[in-house]
């Protein structure tokens, strides 16, 4: 017995209702529950049909991802299913809420399918880098047809309950209590003496298997999901219900399941899962933290980034006052915002009703005053320490005694900023990142005298707003772009010693890097770039060397694709072109320096000094404090920075290879390079990790036991 299942039984009837908190996951009690329970109502002549409910938020969210790394205690999730559907009573299902993965899995095995208005079902194992690996992906394109089945395997998109149910997923959605619902189809099926509807029974329609459908699946996948194994593995399966009988696509679909849960990319994929997650929990604040309430904001700059948070905080409901210094700046910024919304309205990304709604929510000022009601104040203005000090002193005598303060600083300090308030403990760094309304990734900025309820409404905030925050310490370039730092120095030192900018990006890219370090600069505009630079020489190495080719194209205007040159041409204004005069300018640079070029620059290089000084600088930022967790590093560079997922992020990745495999890389660059400026000379962190056998994930574990 155990009370993770309930049973109860009426008119035949046996009610299973999962009670899994918190979201119902089929973990093995749960599935040793049902089997039990199946198997005794098959068995009992006084039980004409089985009804399968859940309780909470939620009817599933599938498996419970943490027994993956465990062998299968069975009985597993498909064996289970299977049995469901060999059932010889009917078996009928009730959803709500969302039901995801092995939870739709379970409900596609049942004979009749009723879920409540507003349900969405999906299949998101792809984003674990997994398939459907009960059932999935033989019975949804025997329900839907294999082309839908692709697209909602490949994406892994929660689908409509109502869209559902036009596809043939679902059989229809009831309102009111669908238990009863549930229990009355059950009754009808268990009366009428037709066949039961078994999913494993049907064949898939053929009109739904146009010539070459599954290879340009798999062609368009190579570039959309670039890298990834698991979306044009699930496409192979998916063909497998068209070619194999139901079982015989089942066998093959559980050999590819296993396989792929055994892959390096799954274990990357699940670590991020769970590292997201993880991010939010910051071991000196309690979980229970009361946290403020933020019911309005306001955006201090219309500018790229203002305009970018502002759409971001107004998709969450929340209304945004704007603020600018001129008319005419906060007219550009209203236009560019519209522009945005009505563009997603165009693409079908957004209701014309939603955009409405967010733009009643927008309003404008040209005086700070028009802040004085804000909850969260983000300013957005230029990044210079004298103008952002100035107007954090006047929002201090403006806004509420409670507001939090935020500053998007990327370089400036957060300390400094908030000193020149009286109320540096609620003071904050909100890092966005460029366009701010479609990255990810929100580094909050934790200052040394920020209170542990602002850092926990931050967090919660930027949860709220669709975005993924991980905390950072004040330094110069918080946890994202100091580690970048390290990485573009070395893509710049690899230029001057004679690898071109295409050589660099296709070695980086063909890794697995969502765009190079050069195609990056010439994206963020280098003359940006050089700015940054210029205005932080003295936190930089002073080596001569340090970023030239940057600075140069910078001093040419080849400021990258907003002037359609940079280190590659933009005939278009987007797509890259080599440009063999870069090379040259380069190479002269390179003499005039002294820096002695060579021809002899292999793929293993660039990949090794690029990505290993990455490893470094994330061991050097845990020690220094300015990371709390390997992980919330890893969760940075992939959410905010291309990080290619199915690598883990740069910390995993370096504990996949080992850590005494990035310390010998760095004992061989400081044989072979200079290391005048301590270029390889590993983080001390890394050695001893290294030393003892040890990866960053014992590192997380050690230093969560130590608060
Ligand atoms: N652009 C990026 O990729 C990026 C990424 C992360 C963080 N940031 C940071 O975000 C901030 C804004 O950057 P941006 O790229 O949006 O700059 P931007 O130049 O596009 O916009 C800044 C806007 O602020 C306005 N402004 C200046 N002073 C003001 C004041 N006193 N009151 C109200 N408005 C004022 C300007 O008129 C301008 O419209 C900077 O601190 C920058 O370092 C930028």
């Amino acid at each position: 017995m155990t009370n993770l299942l309930k049973k109860t039984a009426s008119n035949g009837v046996v009610t299973l209702t999962i009670n899994n908190p918190p979201v119902n996951a089929l973990s093995f009690v749960v599935r040793q529950a049902l089997l039990d329970a199946v198997n005794d109502a098959e068995a009992d002549s006084n039980v004409r049909a089985i009804v399968i409910g859940s309780t909470g938020r939620l009817f599933s969210g599938g498996a419970d991802i943490r027994e993956f790394d465990a062998p299968i205690i069975e009985p597993g999730l498909p064996g289970l299913i299977d049995r469901i559907e060999a059932c010889t009573k009917p078996v009928v299902i009730a959803l709500f809420g969302t039901t995801l993965g092995g939870g739709f899995e379970l409900a596609m095995g049942c004979h009749y399918r009723i879920a409540s208005p507003g349900a969405f079902v999906g299949l998101p194992e792809v984003h674990l880098g997994l398939i459907p690996g009960a059932g999935g992906t033989q019975r949804l394109p025997r329900l839907i047809g294999a082309e839908a089945a692709i697209e909602a395997i490949t994406t892994g998109r929660h689908i409509p309950g109502e869209e559902a149910v036009v596809l043939g997923a679902l059989d229809e959605i009831a309102d009111g209590d669908i238990i009863a619902a549930a229990q009355a189809a059950a009754v009808r099926m268990s009366q009428d003496g037709e066949r039961l509807p078994r999913t494993c029974d049907r064949t898939v329609d053929v009109a739904s298997v146009t010539e070459g459908l599954f290879d340009s699946a798999k062609a368009k996948l190579s570039k959309r999901r670039r890298g990834f194994e698991a979306p044009p593995a699930a496409v192979n399966a998916i063909a497998w219900s068209v070619t194999e009988s139901c079982p015989e696509g089942l066998t093959k679909e559980r050999t590819l399941s296993a396989k792929l849960k055994a892959s390096i990319q799954s274990k990357a994929q699940r670590h991020l899962f769970f590292a997201e997650r993880m991010a939010l929990k910051i071991p000196d604040i309690p979980r229970n933290t009361p946290l403020r309430d933020v019911r309005s904001a306001g955006v201090i700059g219309a500018g790229t980034m203002g305009v970018g948070i502002a759409l971001s905080l107004l998709s969450a409901g929340i209304p945004v006052t704007l603020v600018e210094t001129e008319q005419d700046a906060l007219e550009r910024g209203f236009g560019r915002l519209r522009k945005i919304l009505d563009r997603d309205v165009e693409r079908g990304r957004l209701s014309a009703e939603k955009r409405d709604e967010r733009i009643e929510g927008l309003s404008g000022g040209l005086k700070l005053e028009a802040l004085s009601g804000a909850d969260f104040v983000i300013e957005a203005a230029f990044e210079s320490l004298e103008l952002k000090k100035d107007i954090f002193s006047k929002l201090d005598k403006i806004t509420r005694d409670t507001a939090i303060l935020a500053s998007n600083t990327s370089t400036l300090d957060l300390d400094d900023i908030a000193q020149s308030t009286s109320r540096p403990e609620r003071v904050i760094g909100t890092h966005f990142f460029s366009p701010a309304n479609i990255m990810r990734l929100l580094e909050v900025v934790r200052g040394e005298l920020t209170a542990k309820d602002v850092v926990a409404t931050t967090m919660s905030l930027g949860k709220r707003i669709g975005k993924v925050p991980a905390l950072s310490g004040v330094g110069y370039g918080f946890i994202g772009n100091r580690m970048l730092e390290d990485y573009v120095r070395e893509s710049q030192m690899l230029l001057l010693e004679g690898a071109t900018p295409a050589q660099v990006d296709g070695v980086l890219e063909k890794w697995g890097m969502a765009m190079g370090p050069c195609a990056v600069m010439d994206l963020a505009g280098q003359d940006i770039s050089f700015l940054t630079r210029d205005q932080n020489r003295h936190l930089l190495p002073d080596d001569p060397r340090y970023c030239v080719p940057g600075d140069l194209m910078n001093a040419l205007g080849r400021f990258g694709q907003k002037t359609r040159r940079g280190f590659y041409q933009y005939p278009d204004g987007r797509t890259r072109k080599n440009d063999p005069e870069v090379v040259t300018l380069i190479k002269k640079a390179a003499m005039d320096l002294g820096v002695r070029q060579r021809n002899d620059i292999s793929g293993e290089e660039i990949f090794s000094r690029c990505i290993h000084a990455l490893v470094n600088r994330g061991a050097q930022l845990l020690d220094d404090g300015i990371a709390l967790r390997a992980s919330d590093i890893d969760v940075i560079w992939s959410a905010g920075y291309g990080f290619p997922a199915y690598r883990g992020g740069p910390m995993f990745f370096g504990s996949t290879i080992g850590l005494s495999a990035v310390v010998d890389a760095f004992k061989d660059h400081e044989k072979n390079l200079s290391n005048d400026f301590g270029y390889w000379t590993p983080a001390p962190l890394l050695v001893k990790l290294a030393s003892e056998n040890k990866t960053f994930a014992d590192f997380d574990a050690d230093r969560r036991g130590g608060v």
